[in-house]
């Protein structure tokens, strides 16, 4: 089995102080979970204070997003390099609201994964179908879709520095979790999709993570089915007692 990865994508909330109030809280607690990875997501312009305060702890830090040139003339963009020099070691590519609010396509998303790749981040690459699209029967061709565009081009050796994360758009905020049924499902055409891909060995390699309404309450469930290596959060990783709560789950597994 996998180490579970407890992602925490703290999306465009917190202001600095709370930030690292929050950060502070989670490295405090989360010594005592040595068996599984966590990692904090903080806003742009709080990645350097949280990464003062995570810094030599077990929690790793990530961006939500980044750009895929290296440097330039790309006014208010980010590179693989700034975040890196700001001491990240994850990115979340790719997230639904930056596919539906933002517009991002499969092509900005690959760019921006062989950009993450090359530069030494690990890219957390964002699958997921809206409802409409799961009432319709297209998850499988959505999620298939998504994957091929996104991942276009990464070698086998580039996908076992990457982790993919499932989250269905109409379980996002809005506290209509997947049954673990039906996140299972998804996860194993996602890790089908890998080994048709790559191959057996590469493809178990990699990391695919549940996300949309993860709670510590269904955490358990969800994190004890197979494929399933991990949560990324979004809600509940505002709160440490609840983020900690979710990686005590994971730990325990
Ligand atoms: P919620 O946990 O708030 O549903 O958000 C999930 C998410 O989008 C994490 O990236």
């Amino acid at each position: 089995m996998l180490r579970k990865l407890i992602a925490g994508n703290w999306k465009m909330n917190t202001d600095r102080a709370g930030a690292v109030k929050l950060a502070r809280a989670i490295a405090d607690g989360a010594a005592k979970y040595s068996t599984v990875d966590l990692l904090v997501c903080p806003p742009f312009v709080n990645l350097v204070p949280v990464g003062e305060v995570v810094k030599g702890t077990k929690v790793a830090l990530g961006a939500q997003n980044m750009y895929h040139e290296a440097s330039g003339a790309f006014t208010g963009e980010t590179s693989a390099a700034m975040l890196l020099d700001a001491g990240c070691s994850y990115v979340i590519l790719g997230h639904s609201e930056r596919r539906h609010i933002l517009k991002e396509t499969d092509a900005d998303i690959n760019k921006k994964t062989s950009a993450a790749l090359a530069a030494g981040l690990i890219p957390i690459v964002c699958v997921g179908e809206l409802l409409a699209e799961r009432e319709a029967g297209q998850t499988t061709a959505v999620i298939r879709h998504q994957f091929e565009g996104s991942l276009a081009g990464v070698s086998a050796e580039q996908i076992e520095q990457t982790v993919i994360a499932y989250e269905p758009v109409w379980a996002i905020g809005t506290g209509k979790v997947a049954t673990p049924q039906q996140a299972a499902e998804v996860h194993a055409d996602l890790r089908k999709l890998l080994v048709d891909r790559y191959n057996s060995g590469s493809a178990e390699k990699v990391r695919i993570l549940y996300g949309g309404s993860v709670k510590a309450s269904n955490a358990g469930e969800l994190l004890a089915q197979p494929n399933i290596d991990g949560a990324l959060v979004g809600g509940a990783s505002l709160n440490a007692e609840d983020f900690l709560g979710i990686a005590a789950t994971g730990a325990a597994l």
